[in-house]
């Protein structure tokens, strides 16, 4: 079973992600736990701070190194073989490659921030820093969901078919998915490709390989 725990501030986030769909499905059959850990649990002040101001000045609040590294060690407690990823948008982008190592890792443990980030020290207690993309989100949550997701129907037995994880976009390295098409035959005058009915099974992979590469070639142009 694959174990993922969230440090955060805001446990209420997943609650609606989690509850639909393949993540629930996966958690009702037991192929994975999900546990969040309230990191302002470990703010040990009387006003339970997480935050403070930078030194040196500027806008914005960071978290505090105390409680943040008190909930890395509660979770590296809790599972002692985790990984621990800090989401933040100065990591190493997440891939497709990326969530088939976290599978086999067992164990992933998501450290969220919010605010205008971290302190610098608490990069020394985690494994990995890593980022969704060249954005900047409100805090560490959506990304953290669109990791979990991501890892979460890679599972093995999560998906109706083993198939349809290994021919996914990006697990051939790289190269994108090709067109998919379902009924009505002609929507809007549109028309499914006629090699698609044609039940030649060897010129319907040869179009899908084709589509691939042209659709990777032109997102490749295009960004
Ligand atoms: N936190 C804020 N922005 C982020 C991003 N782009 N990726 C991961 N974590 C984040």
């Amino acid at each position: 079973m694959f174990h993922a725990q969230i440090l955060t501030l805001f446990p209420e986030f997943f609650d609606s992600p989690l509850s639909c769909s393949i993540p629930k499905r996966a958690l009702a059959a037991d192929l994975a736990t999900i546990e969040c850990i309230q990191i302002r649990d470990f703010a040990t002040d009387k006003h339970h701070r997480v935050d403070d101001t930078p030194y040196g000045g500027g806008p914005g609040m960071v978290m505090k190194p105390e409680p943040v590294v008190a909930a890395i060690r509660e979770a590296r407690q809790r599972q002692p073989d985790t990984h621990v990823v800090m989401l933040t948008p100065s990591g190493v982008r997440f891939t497709q490659n990326k969530a088939m190592t976290y599978v086999n890792k067992g164990s992933l443990t998501l450290l969220c921030g919010r605010y205008e980030g971290f302190d610098e020290r608490i990069c020394d207690y985690v494994d990995e820093q890593l980022s969704l993309g060249d954005y900047v989100l409100s805090g560490g949550e959506p990304a953290t969901m669109c990791v979990l997701d991501a890892v979460i129907r890679l599972l093995p037995g999560v998906l109706g078919s083993p198939e349809s994880a290994v021919l996914d976009s990006f697990t051939e390295e790289g190269i994108l998915d090709w067109p998919h098409y379902t009924r009505p035959e002609i929507f809007e005058g549109k028309e499914v490709p006629d090699v698609l009915l044609s039940g030649h099974h060897a010129a319907i992979r040869q179009w899908r390989k084709e589509q691939s590469i042209k659709r990777s070639q032109q997102r490749i142009q295009e960004s």
